[in-house]
C-alpha cells in the first residue's frame, strides 16, 4: 500500500490524501444488461458556428445570388471604368419571389481590368494547389456576348488560377453558364476576382464557386475532408438541421423544409439564428443558403451509414427568444409539414414528395424511422402542441418513431414536468440536452442506472463538458472536458438497455467564424481539426458492441469510486469483448481484470489509450492533434490480468473471445 500525497491543480484533481488502492473488477459475460442499439453513438447537426454556409458546404462564393439583407455584402466592385451604375442590383419580386435579385451589369466596351466584382468567400475561400474548381453563373438579356475572366487570388492580391467564359446574347430567358479551370497555388484566405467585358448590358445571378474534390465528386456538394471526419465516427445516426435553428427566433424565421428542396436557385434565402444571436460573436454575413437541404441531409445520412433523424418545428418559436406561438387551431401547416416529410423520405415515387424525391435522383426511399418533434421546446404549450402532432402522425404513420423534448435542462421544474407527462404518455424516445462543467459530468455518470427500463427510451441529444468561461477565445475542448465525457459515456454505455442515442453537441466550428464553444470539430477553411472530445466520440462509436454486460467492483458498477469508470459490451458478430476504462484521478491506478464466462486463447489483446499529464492541454487548431487515441499490444493473462490506468487517462481493451 502505498500512501501518495497528490496536489495538483485543474478540474480533475484537488489537494487530496489518497491511498493507491488496487481495484478487484469483474466482468460477467454470462449476464447481459442489455443491447446496445445501431443508432446509440450518431451526430448532431446544426448551421452554427459556419458549420454548414462557409463549412460543409463546399460552395466558396458568400451571397452567391445578392439575396443577403445587404445585397453586396461580401462583394467588392472594382475596375478602370467603374462608375455610378454600372451594377445594378435589381429586385424581381413579383416574377422571382425565391430568388428575386440579380446584378444587372451596363459595360461601356469593357476589357479586363475595367470592370469587375470580387468575392472575400467565407472568411476567405479555401483554395488547394493543382485542384479544379467549378464556376457557374445564370445570366440573361446579354445584349451582345459577354466575357467572364475568373482570377483566383491568394491574400497578397497575386492571382493562382485563370478561367474565362462567353456568355452569348440572349433573350429573356435565364440561362447556367459554366467553365472549369485549375489552381496553381494554395491559398487559406483566397478571393475570386470576375472580370466582365463586352458592351451593352447582362443580368447576372447565382455566381458559384465550388472546388472538383466534393464529397462523392458531386457537383454543388460538400466539402469532402468535413464529411470524411463524420464517416469516421460511424454515427449510429445523424440529427439535423438542429438544434435552436429548427425554431428561428420567430416562427417566420423557423426553418421549413420544403423551402430546402428541388433546384438550388429557387430555395429562399433566410437569415440565419445564429447570425445575431450572441452581441459577442455577431456574424452579420450568416445566413441559410440550403444549398445543404433535407434532401442532401438524407442523403449524407445513407452516405454514411447513419440513420436519418429530422427534427421539426412543431409551432413554437424559440422560447429563449421570441416564444411565438402557433395558435391550436393553426398547427395545421407545421403537422402537414411532418407528414409531407415522411412522403418525401419514404413515399412512392407515384406521389407528389415520392415524386419531387426521385427529380433530385433518388427514387428510392431514405428510410426515414424517427421525426423529433420541437427542440428544446418546454411547458404547456409545448406538451399541447406535441399531443396534437403525435395524435396525427401515429394515425398516418405507426412505424415513425416521434423524439420528444425534455427541454434545456437536465434538472429542475421544467425538466421535471416534462418527464413526467413524457412518461405519463408513453412517449417513444425522450430528447434529453445537458451543456455542463466537467465535474458534473463525472458526479452523474450513474444518472441512467435508475431509469426505467420499461419507460420511454432516452436520447441523449446534445451534450457537452464546458470547462470555465475563457475571456478571450472559444471554451476550450480540453483533456478535462474529454475525459470527463469518456467517464460519463461509460454511463451511457452500461444503460443502453434505456439510452438508445446519444450525440455531442455542436459538431462542427469554423476557427474563423464560431459562435459556441466547444465544439467537436474545428475547421478552417483547409483542414479539419479532431477534438480530443472527437477522438473520445470515435472509440466509443467504433467499439460500440452489440450488448452490454455487467462491470462491477463489489457486485457495484464502477462509476467513479476512486475517480475510475468503467463499462463493458460484447460484439456478438465478432467475437470480442471491449471494456472501458477511464482513470480521472491525477494517479495511476492499478485494477485487475477477472473475465467470467469468456473462452480466451490469447496472450495478447489490442490496447488502446488516450491521455494527457495536463488535464488542460487541447488539440490546436493550426497543428497536427496532440491528445489522440494511442494503440499498442497489451499482454493477456486469463487470471489475475493486471491493467494499470495512467492518470487522467481513457483505455479501451479490445479482447477476441472463443465461441
Ligand atoms: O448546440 C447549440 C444549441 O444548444 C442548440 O442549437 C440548442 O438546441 C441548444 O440550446
Amino acid at each position: 500500500m502505498l500512501l501518495k500525497k497528490i496536489i495538483t491543480g485543474g478540474l480533475l484533481a484537488c489537494a487530496i490524501v489518497t491511498t493507491a488502492q488496487e481495484h478487484n473488477l469483474v466482468v460477467d459475460g454470462s449476464r447481459t444488461n442489455g443491447a446496445v442499439q445501431p443508432t446509440m453513438w450518431g451526430i448532431f447537426f446544426e448551421d452554427i458556428n459556419l458549420g454548414a454556409d462557409g463549412g460543409i458546404y463546399a460552395e466558396l462564393v458568400k451571397n452567391r445570388s445578392f439575396e443577403f439583407i445587404k445585397p453586396l455584402m461580401g462583394w467588392d466592385l472594382n475596375g478602370k471604368k467603374l462608375k455610378e451604375g454600372s451594377f445594378l442590383v435589381v429586385n424581381e419580386a413579383a416574377v422571382r419571389p425565391n430568388n428575386p435579385r440579380f446584378l444587372q451589369v451596363t459595360m461601356n466596351d469593357c476589357d479586363t481590368g475595367d470592370l469587375g466584382l470580387v468575392n472575400e468567400g467565407f472568411r476567405g475561400m479555401g483554395i488547394r494547389k493543382d485542384l479544379n474548381f467549378d464556376f457557374s453563373v445564370q445570366y440573361r438579356r446579354a445584349t451582345a456576348p459577354v466575357t467572364l475572366s475568373l482570377e483566383l487570388l491568394n491574400s497578397q492580391d497575386k492571382p493562382i488560377g485563370h478561367g474565362s467564359l462567353v456568355l452569348p446574347a440572349t433573350g429573356d430567358a435565364w440561362q447556367k453558364a459554366t467553365v472549369q479551370f485549375r489552381s496553381t497555388d494554395t491559398a487559406q484566405r483566397g478571393r475570386l476576382q470576375i472580370w466582365v467585358s463586352g458592351n451593352g448590358r447582362v443580368d447576372l445571378d447565382q455566381l458559384s464557386l465550388f472546388p472538383g474534390d466534393t464529397w462523392k465528386g458531386r457537383q454543388g456538394g460538400l466539402r469532402a475532408d468535413m464529411v470524411q471526419a463524420l464517416a469516421d465516427l460511424k454515427p449510429g445516426f445523424i440529427r439535423f438541421p438542429g438544434g435552436c435553428i429548427v425554431e428561428g427566433h420567430e416562427l417566420s424565421t423557423r426553418y421549413q423544409w420544403k423551402k430546402t428542396v428541388g433546384p438550388v436557385e429557387d430555395r429562399p434565402l433566410s437569415i440565419n439564428r445564429w447570425n445575431n444571436e450572441f452581441a459577442h460573436r455577431a456574424a452579420p454575413d450568416y445566413f441559410q443558403t440550403f444549398g445543404l437541404g433535407f434532401f442532401e441531409y438524407f442523403q449524407l445520412a445513407e452516405d454514411i451509414g447513419a440513420a436519418p433523424l429530422p427534427i421539426l418545428s412543431c409551432g413554437m418559436a424559440c422560447q429563449f427568444n421570441s416564444a411565438e406561438l402557433a395558435p391550436l387551431d393553426e398547427l395545421e401547416p407545421y403537422i402537414q409539414d411532418a407528414l409531407d416529410l415522411v412522403e418525401f423520405a419514404n413515399g412512392d415515387v407515384q406521389t407528389k414528395w415520392g415524386a419531387l424525391r426521385a427529380s433530385m435522383g433518388h427514387p428510392t426511399p431514405f428510410h426515414l424511422k424517427m421525426i423529433g418533434v420541437g427542440n428544446e421546446n418546454w411547458g404547456p404549450q409545448y406538451l399541447e402542441r406535441l399531443a396534437v402532432f403525435t395524435a396525427r402522425l401515429k394515425a398516418r404513420h405507426p412505424e415513425v418513431k416521434l423524439v420528444t423534448s425534455a427541454g434545456p435542462f437536465s434538472s429542475g421544474e421544467m425538466f421535471e414536468t416534462l418527464d413526467k407527462a413524457l412518461r405519463a404518455q408513453k412517449a417513444d424516445i425522450i430528447d434529453e440536452h445537458y451543456y455542463m462543467p466537467p465535474n458534473w459530468f463525472l458526479r452523474n455518470a450513474a444518472r441512467y442506472d435508475r431509469y426505467d427500463r420499461q419507460g420511454p427510451k432516452i436520447f441523449a441529444g446534445e451534450y457537452a463538458a464546458h470547462p470555465p468561461t475563457v475571456p478571450q477565445g472559444p471554451l476550450r475542448n480540453n483533456w478535462q472536458a474529454a475525459l470527463a465525457e469518456a467517464a460519463f459515456m461509460t454511463g451511457l454505455e452500461r444503460n443502453a438497455a434505456v439510452v438508445e442515442m446519444c450525440s455531442y453537441a455542436p459538431l462542427f466550428a469554423h476557427a474563423d467564424g464560431w459562435q459556441w464553444s466547444p465544439d467537436l470539430i474545428w475547421v478552417d477553411n483547409l483542414h479539419v481539426y479532431p477534438t480530443p472530445n472527437y477522438y473520445v466520440q470515435q472509440l466509443y462509436s467504433l467499439n460500440k458492441g452489440t450488448k452490454t454486460i455487467p462491470l462491477e467492483e463489489n457486485r457495484a458498477p464502477l462509476s467513479g469510486q476512486d475517480s475510475l469508470y468503467a463499462s463493458a459490451v460484447v460484439d456478438e458478430k465478432e467475437s470480442l469483448l471491449i471494456i472501458k476504462l477511464v482513470n480521472a484521478d491525477a494517479v495511476e491506478k492499478k485494477t485487475t481484470l477477472q473475465l467470467k464466462g469468456f473462452h480466451i486463447k490469447v496472450r495478447e489483446v489490442e490496447r488502446i489509450d488516450m491521455k494527457s499529464d495536463d488535464a488542460l492541454a487541447v488539440n490546436p487548431v493550426g497543428a497536427p492533434a496532440l491528445i489522440k487515441p494511442q494503440q499498442r499490444r497489451e499482454p493477456f493473462r486469463s487470471a489475475n490480468w493486471q491493467v494499470a490506468l495512467p492518470p487522467h487517462s481513457f483505455t479501451v481493451l479490445r479482447i477476441p473471445y472463443r465461441k
